[in-house]
């Protein structure tokens, strides 16, 4: 039976290890969707037609070295912009929200374009300055080279990408729950989203006996 998680968010909120948790718990396939389009910025980087690149994407595209680093997040949000490269993802998505046995997709337009009928919708967000302290944490934790400035002002510059763009442009479900991980602890999240999902499990049943 299909179920879909859809979880969105900006930069940096915690969405992939709330998500990973999720899928974890329930026994549900997990699309990092961002992937697709690092994937895609990626290629772009490397001198492909952005569109192009989206219509011709192959799983092994989405294991490349390099997708998580800061220029091909920004290169991402370029290429996310553009109606053509997002219509090209979509039924990859779509196929991917409705496999049997359920699936939790993170991302920016999960709950509002791919999967308006999700029966779970979560919100994760959290400032920009807690956002940018843990990519700073993250990248120094890794022996990296980081400023924290810098950091930030590459949070924001993404984020008013991806809330300003006119397809798509990121932006909580009306139906969904938001869960503001700036004061929580990463199982405080992963619990109140578990509580949420719980709960939309027990509606779904519920309304499927009687
Ligand atoms: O992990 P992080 O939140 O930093 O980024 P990501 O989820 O990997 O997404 C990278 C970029 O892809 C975002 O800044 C968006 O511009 C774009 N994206 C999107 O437009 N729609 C999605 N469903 C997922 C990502």
């Amino acid at each position: 039976m299909a179920f879909t998680v859809a979880i969105d968010g900006p930069a940096a909120a915690g969405k992939g290890t709330v998500s990973r948790a999720v899928a974890a718990h329930f026994g549900f396939a997990h699309l990092d969707t961002g992937l697709l389009y690092r994937a895609v910025g990626q290629r772009m980087l490397e001198g492909t037609d952005p569109v192009e690149a989206a219509l011709t994407l192959r799983a092994e595209d989405l294991d490349r070295e390099g997708l998580r680093a800061d220029p091909v997040a920004q290169a991402a949000s370029k290429v996310a912009a553009i109606p053509e490269v997002r219509a090209a993802l979509l039924d990859f998505q779509r196929a991917f929200a409705r496999r049997a046995g359920g699936a939790v997709l993170d991302g920016r337009d999960i709950g509002t374009v791919i999967c308006p009928e999700a029966e779970a919708k979560l919100f994760v967000t959290a400032s920009a300055e807690t956002r940018a302290r843990r990519r700073f944490d993250e990248l120094t934790g890794k022996g990296e080279a980081a400023d924290f400035d810098r950091v930030l002002s590459d949070v924001r510059t993404r984020d008013a990408r991806d809330m300003g763009r006119p397809d798509a442009p990121l932006k909580p479900a009306r139906d969904a729950v938001e869960i503001d991980t700036s004061e929580m602890s990463i199982s405080q999240a992963v619990a109140a989203a578990i509580a949420v999902i719980e709960d939309r499990i027990k509606e779904r049943n519920d309304h499927e006996n009687g």
